[in-house]
């Protein structure tokens, strides 16, 4: 059947449909760091991999739902603003879905290997003069004209989706390790994930399935260049729009994160915290992933250099265990990785001068 092997749809029983519009998605590997691990000083640090997605990113689990429903309501056109993996993803979706599809994304600002799948996958891609959060003022007006079905995390069954990505990180984490983690550290952008992140665990513990204690703390991690939530957490201050954005992690460029009325009480009620880093931590956590085998788009690696961060100031324990969201893949943005990664050396072509080549210093 279509969605056989969807780590989404094994979960239908949290979901809206029994079913849905399926490459298949989801079960997502839950990858030990063992280097990270000891590097960093925390009991255990597992790293939850999304860029192991049909599409390369988390949002395929959101679009799984969001199309199905979509289908259900009979529109005829889908519409999102993108950072770019929700482009991509919508994009493949969509296609797989035989619907029209659109995505505005801020022009200049989406890495290459995400404008390339939405291309590719059939959307008509408008490049708009402006930044993200510019974007999704227009897909919205767009959506309250009826002109298209939006399909950003604020509709709520894309969020449903992603719920799975807590059920799966839970369920798997007990398995292997005999308890929940203390910890789950993820990239914040509009604030999505840690929402869905936020509803599983309110749903499993209105169900019985999770005490409240057993909660993990919910721990956001924004790029400096574009922290509002990151400043509400800190200042105890309502959300404020940010106009100016500016980091490397473009996925995570984001002033207006508008789940942020739904995430940021996910974060201080599990006692989470959220951090901001620097692009030069964000590198250095992308290669200390890749040194593990891991390869990830800079906006996921912003999990593990926040999580570096935290512990340092001593803000996480020890004798944590820790999970590490990743939501992007490598090839996502193949610059970023260029700059971040060793350069090619020419060689001649000739076996004793390249042997002579990579003996010298
Ligand atoms: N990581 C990656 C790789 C992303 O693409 C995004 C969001 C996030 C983290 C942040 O997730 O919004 O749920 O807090 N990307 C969106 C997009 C905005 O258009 O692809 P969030």
């Amino acid at each position: 059947d279509a969605f056989s092997g969807s780590g989404v749809w094994r979960y239908a029983a949290a979901l809206p449909f029994d079913d849905g519009v399926s490459l298949p998605e989801g079960a997502t590997p839950l990858y030990y760091a063992p280097r990270l691990e000891n590097d960093i000083g925390v009991r255990t640090l597992r790293i939850k991999h999304e860029g192991m997605n049909p599409t390369g990113s988390f949002k395929d689990r959101g679009m799984t739902v969001g199309v199905r429903v979509a289908q259900e309501l009979g529109v005829e056109r889908l519409v999102c603003a993108s950072t770019g993996n929700t482009s991509a993803a919508l994009a493949a979706y969509g296609a797989r879905a035989g619907m029209e599809t659109l995505v505005l994304l801020p022009a200049g600002k989406v890495a290459a290997g995400k404008v390339a799948q939405a291309s590719l996958h059939g959307a008509r891609i408008l490049e708009v003069d402006g930044n993200f959060d510019d974007c999704l003022d227009i897909v919205r007006d767009l959506a309250d004209r009826g002109e298209a079905y939006l399909l950003n995390s604020l509709n709520p069954f894309r969020l449903e989706g992603q719920k799975t990505i807590g059920h799966e990180i839970l369920e798997r984490h007990y398995r292997d390790e005999g308890r929940f983690p203390d910890r789950i550290v993820l990239p914040v952008g509009n604030a999505g994930n840690t929402s869905a992140l936020y509803k599983t665990f309110r749903e499993l513990v209105a169900s019985g399935a999770l005490t409240p204690e057993e909660v993990p703390k919910l721990t956001g991690v924004q790029a400096e260049g574009a922290a509002p939530i990151v400043e509400a957490i800190e200042s105890d201050e309502p959300v404020r729009r940010w106009d100016e954005v500016e980091t490397k992690a473009t996925a995570i460029r984001i002033g207006n994160p508008v789940n942020a009325p739904k995430a940021v009480p996910g974060i201080r009620e599990t006692n989470g915290t959220a951090v901001a880093v620097s692009d030069r931590e964000i590198t250095q956590a992308q290669r200390d992933l890749a040194g593990e085998g891991i390869g990830v788009e800079p906006a996921s690696a912003a999990s593990v250099a926040g999580l570096r961060k935290l512990r340092k100031q001593d803000i996480v324990q020890s004798d944590e265990d820790v999970v590490c969201l990743t939501t992007g893949h490598l090839l996502k943005d193949p610059d970023a990785a260029a700059v971040a990664g060793n350069d090619p050396e020419p060689v001649p072509n000739d076996t004793d001068a390249v042997l002579a080549h990579v003996s010298e210093e």
